[in-house]
């Protein structure tokens, strides 16, 4: 069974009225997703260069002649991996990225398939390194030209890595716009074989993107990694009777006379790479007005308009509670993107969370899904993870935000929270531990929320919620480790909280949770 709904079904099996309330809310806020560890990459010529090299980097020898004037530029050659402590290989470092233009032209399938694009990424990026080469993730497609500030740059593909060399080195500090030139079918990217999707995804009669934490690479040039967040444009050009709905703020949307038509997009708020999604599909919008000078806009495939916009009836009052607990929403727009394909799941993708056709509810109750992926909005896209390993600060949030939500809409009280999780007795691992072959696991989610328990138990209401608000004042629009989160809990509280975050999250056996107060 789906580790995620493996767990929902045995929180439903509690058997307490608190539980089935919970469980007709909504099912799991998880998806079925398992990963392998990075270094399973076969040793392609790049990877075992890149492997060599690292660390420490290894210096590429100066070229000086007598007679230059002025040494040769020297540097490293980047390496196809930013150290993510779970996946080596994702991302790649020397370089920060700034902005992402992806200019995308789509034909779809007459079958239902990936399609084709033909597409060009314009990357900003600054070296972090002085560089003689860097490397780009991308998986699949066929690149036909790269340059590098207008210049052609050489390029090797090998697995999942572009390896791009300059015309020049480039010292450390240099802000630099690469261009890359590509085509072909998009396809998911999973380093594990089971996840239910990972990436550019067909629907039925359209394609839509989903992916964590890996799938940008399947259909761009990417650094993917959650640590090097940038602002987007999307621009995709598809067949007039399809609608492209992507991250942010649609600023423009053009026909042209061939039977096409050319939809721009921007995000201008830094995102990770596994938050950016998009649908080429038969959607119609439905906005909801503003809430707070956010614009609530959403997304669905046709044939589930209605029952999708029944979810959404309650956003405001959520987002009216959030707010008051969390702070501010972290974007100037938010919506819903309903695809119609079941994935059992949805993705807080960035002011846009796309959701499974199967995670639909149409009763105009709100699910806890629903709630889930609102809270992540600030818990995971606006405060991001400079680690996959502490995933635990998107889905132990996440998931404590649901309980907070149905505690503050009458369902259950704040003394239940604890006996609901913790009553049935499964073993929940270490949340700050993750298994990088299972990592959203249920101890992720369940383990994650009771870590935020436990402190709320601890140090009281006032100075609990002074805290979620301070790290989303502190972090929001910047990457957070979960040592940032002790020190600010910690400075927040004026207690010691160290030692309780660090059992609750690092302990073989899952603390008791402490008396409620
Ligand atoms: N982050 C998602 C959630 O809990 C779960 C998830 C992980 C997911 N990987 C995915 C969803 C891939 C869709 C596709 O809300
Ligand atoms: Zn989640």
């Amino acid at each position: 069974m789906a580790p995620i709904l493996g767990a929902m079904a045995l929180l439903r099996d509690i058997g307490s009225l608190v539980v089935v309330a919970l469980a007709l809310a909504g099912c799991s806020g998880g998806a079925e997703v398992r990963l392998e560890a990075a270094p399973a990459v076969a040793p392609t010529p790049t990877a075992a260069l890149g492997e060599a090299l690292a660390p420490p980097l290894a210096v590429v020898p100066e070229a000086r002649s007598e007679s230059a004037v002025a040494a040769e530029p020297t540097g490293v050659v980047g390496r196809d991996g930013v150290g993510d402590s779970l996946y080596a290989q994702l991302g790649n470092s020397g370089y920060d990225v700034t902005h992402y233009d992806l200019d995308i032209h789509f034909s779809p399938d007459d079958l239902d398939g990936p399609g084709t694009i033909v597409a060009r990424a314009t990357i900003a990026a600054e070296t972090t390194d002085d560089l003689v080469s860097f490397n780009l993730d991308l998986s699949g497609l066929d690149v036909s030209a790269v340059s590098v500030d207008g210049r052609a740059a050489t390029f090797d593909r090998s697995g999942s890595e572009l390896t791009i060399v300059p015309a020049e080195p480039m010292p450390s500090a240099t802000e630099f716009v690469t261009v890359v030139d590509y085509a072909g079918a998009p396809a998911p990217v999973s380093v594990e074989e089971t996840s239910p999707v990972n990436g550019w995804t067909p629907s039925d009669g359209g394609v839509f993107v989903a992916g964590e934490p890996t799938g940008a690479s399947g259909w761009f040039p990417v650094n993917d990694h959650p640590s090097d967040r940038a602002s987007y444009t999307i621009t995709v050009t598809a067949p007039d009777d399809l609608v492209v709905a992507s991250n942010g703020i649609l600023v423009s949307q053009d026909a042209h006379e061939d039977g096409t038509t050319t939809w721009r997009y921007d995000a201008a708020a830094p995102m990770a790479s596994y938050l950016v999604t998009l649908a080429i599909d038969d959607l119609i919008f439905v906005e909801q007005g503003t809430f707070d000078g956010v614009l609530l806009r959403h997304a669905f495939a046709r044939e589930l308009a209605e029952a999708a916009r029944a979810d959404t009836e309650r956003l405001p009052e959520v987002l009216e509670y959030y707010t008051s607990v969390f702070g501010p929403f972290p974007f100037d727009v938010y919506g819903h993107l309903v695809v119609d394909r079941p994935f059992s799941a949805a993705l807080e993708t960035q002011t846009l969370t796309v959701f499974g056709s199967d995670t639909v509810a149409g009763t105009g109750m709100l699910t806890n899904i629903v709630v889930h992926e609102l809270a992540h909005q600030w818990f995971g896209d606006a405060v991001g993870l400079a680690d996959w390993g502490d995933l635990w600060l998107n889905e132990g949030f996440a998931t404590y935000a649901e309980l907070l939500w149905f505690e503050h809409d009458g369902m259950f009280t704040r003394d239940q929270i604890g006996p609901l999780i913790v009553g049935n007795g499964f073993p929940l691992a270490p949340p700050g531990r993750p298994d990088p072959t299972d990592l959203f696991s249920p101890s992720i989610y369940f383990r994650g929320a009771l870590t935020l328990h436990a402190i709320r138990l601890t140090v009281g209401d006032e100075a609990f919620f002074d805290i979620l608000r301070g790290w989303t004042a502190a972090f929001g629009g910047a990457t957070a480790t979960t040592d940032d989160f002790i020190e600010l809990a910690e400075a927040a509280s004026g207690q010691t909280l160290r030692p309780i975050i660090e059992a609750w999250l690092y302990d073989d056996v899952m603390p008791e949770l402490p008396p409620a107060g």
